[in-house]
């Protein structure tokens, strides 16, 4: 199957030179090459037959999705986050297969396309419902669970449970991070008040209660019973997050318009589309770039990988190669792969990884350098 791999010169320090790499083909055989993946932007079957391959209705998807879901999940690292575009009820159908292998929901986004969106669309006379006008994509995290002896924890009962084994008592917490009460109210409740506590108060945390907790547990704080895990690693265990002041949940636009959409290859693009014509679009799912951008620039950094298994017209690594990123992406139609191979080239050679680079704090940049893959 055919290859096409970006040209970027190489960033000091950071892995591999490639903006870049399409497969075109089945993405099963694609993942074993792909690196660790800091992000994961999944845009495939709806139930919908909005592309060829798509199931006709959500009955089919928990099987469609599993061999994905279970790759994903081999390649991830603890930080590793994971968007997924579908409908309501697509996404409700396998969000349970995506608990079972390791993920945990953090929040979903709606794209409300409007009314607009209806015009045409809708015979009041026979729907029985609202109409329709949404998509979502939801956001995941890799469940995180601490293997003790006492069985696995999640962190907020590890963190506790860490300090109490040492006997210290849990007022001590606020003197071990140089603060009056935050401490123990933050990182040791075990309420919903609770705050995962940052690389550096993790780390003064875990050097006091070995330096002063009882001898006879040491040490605390270890993931493999023998290091204690240091404020980067720890930092590196969690998934990035770079907030976009102004952005909520809800994102209105509508539909593409038609000088977004590509258009004119008059190749049917879907089981229901029937008479192709040189207005058609080229690909019934494309999706806003700036949707994209936002997904990407929310959970990664400059040379971070972004894998997008489905990619039809690739529109989650033409963000990601404009953004800097790296972008991995399988597309099994040909037709549609030539398409995004000439997106991604373009985006290639336009993209101004410096000045997205420059926009990130160097502290970041710490983070970044505890969370490559492995
Ligand atoms: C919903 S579309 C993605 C649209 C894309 N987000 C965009 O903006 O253009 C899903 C695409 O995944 C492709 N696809 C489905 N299964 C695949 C597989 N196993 N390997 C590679 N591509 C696949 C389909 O051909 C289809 O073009």
């Amino acid at each position: 199957m055919e290859e096409d791999r970006g040209t970027r010169a190489p960033r000091p320090g950071r892995g591999t030179p490639r903006a870049y790499d399409l497969y075109t083909g089945d993405v099963a055989r694609a993942y074993a090459r792909w690196p660790t993946p800091t992000t994961i932007i999944s845009d495939g079957a709806y139930g919908v037959r909005g592309f060829h391959g798509d199931t006709t209705g959500p009955e089919g998807l928990v099987e469609w999705y599993r061999p994905h879901v279970q790759a994903w999940s081999a390649a991830a690292h603890p930080s590793t986050t994971l968007w997924v575009w579908n409908t309501e009820v697509g996404w409700a159908t396998i969000h349970p297969l995506l608990v079972e292998h390791g993920w945990e929901y953090v929040q979903t986004i709606t794209w409300d396309k409007g009314i607009a969106h209806v015009a045409g669309n809708v015979n009041g006379k026979t729907i029985r419902r609202f109409p329709v006008v949404s998509e979502v994509c939801v956001l995941y995290q890799r469940r995180f669970a601490i293997d003790t002896p006492d069985g696995p924890m999640p962190v907020r009962r590890w963190l506790r449970h860490e300090w109490v084994r040492s006997g210290l008592p849990l007022y001590r917490a606020n003197e071990a991070c140089g603060v009056r009460n935050a401490a123990t109210r933050k990182y040791l409740t075990q309420d919903w008040l609770w705050y995962w506590p940052p690389g550096e108060m993790f780390e003064k945390l875990a050097t006091y209660a070995n330096e002063r907790g009882a001898r006879t547990g040491w040490p605390y704080f270890s993931l493999d019973g023998e290091t204690v895990v240091t404020a980067k690693e720890w930092d590196g265990l969690r998934y990035r997050w770079n907030h976009q002041h102004g952005l909520t949940n809800i994102w209105h636009r509508g539909p593409l318009h038609d000088d977004e959409r590509l258009k004119g290859t008059l190749r049917r693009a879907a089981p229901r589309v029937y008479k192709p014509t040189a207005g058609s679009s080229a690909h019934l799912n494309q999706k806003p770039l700036e949707f994209m951008e936002r997904l990407v620039r929310a959970v990664t950094e400059p040379g971070d990988v972004v894998w997008e298994p489905f990619g039809g017209l690739a529109s989650g690594s033409v963000a990601a190669v404009a953004l800097g990123r790296r972008a991995y992406v399988a597309e099994r139609d040909k037709g549609f792969a030539k398409l995004a191979r000439e997106r991604l080239r373009v985006a290639d050679a336009t993209a101004d990884p410096a000045a997205e680079e420059a926009a990130v704090p160097a502290e970041h940049h710490r983070r970044a350098a505890t969370q490559e893959a492995p």
